[in-house]
């Protein structure tokens, strides 16, 4: 899937379109500069699942935790990781579980031991706006797409 995605308020709609699309289980990986609209999306998605609080950044705490429409959601950063180590010494790896939704920004600085997506949603700066493409990775990946394009079709 591609989207153009021409201000911060598209970017917004698209992540509550993808919190309608999500259930327990699932990882998403966050890929982008600086400043594309990784945590700008995932305060979209939270939005989305009727969460009216702040939505920080978790670029200094690695780690945000909401509990949501019945969803275990976890937003992390590892933008500030400056060896994968680092991500096995946090013990986090047991917040990935199937009744979790993890979203993950800057997944590329834990390394290899994080695990693996079931959707990769990159955003990329344009002259103005953002582009975005979402992959589905695995089979719950692909029934995720597949109901974020049912609704956006309907
Ligand atoms: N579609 C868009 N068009 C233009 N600006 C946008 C769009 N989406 C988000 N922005 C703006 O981009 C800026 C940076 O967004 P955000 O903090 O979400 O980036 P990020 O990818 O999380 O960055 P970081 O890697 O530093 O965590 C914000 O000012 C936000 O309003
Ligand atoms: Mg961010």
């Amino acid at each position: 899937m591609t989207r153009f995605l021409p201000d911060e308020a598209a970017t917004l709609a698209f992540g509550a379109e993808l919190a309608r699309a999500l259930v327990p289980g699932l990882t998403i990986y966050l890929v982008g500069d600086l400043g594309a609209g990784k945590t700008t999306l995932t305060r979209g998605v939270l939005r989305g699942l009727g969460y009216t609080g702040k939505v920080k950044s978790p670029t200094y705490t690695l780690l945000e935790l909401y509990t949501v429409s019945s969803l275990y959601l976890y937003h992390f950063d590892f933008y500030r990781f400056a060896d994968p180590q680092e991500w096995v010494d946090t013990g986090f790896r047991e917040y990935f579980n199937a009744d979790s939704v993890c979203i993950v920004e800057w997944p590329e600085k834990a390394g290899e031991f994080l695990p693996a997506p079931d959707l990769r949603i990159s955003l990329e700066a344009q002259q103005s706006g953002r582009s975005l493409h979402v992959h589905a990775e695995t089979e719950a990946g692909k029934q995720c797409l597949a109901r974020l394009n049912s609704a956006a079709s309907s």
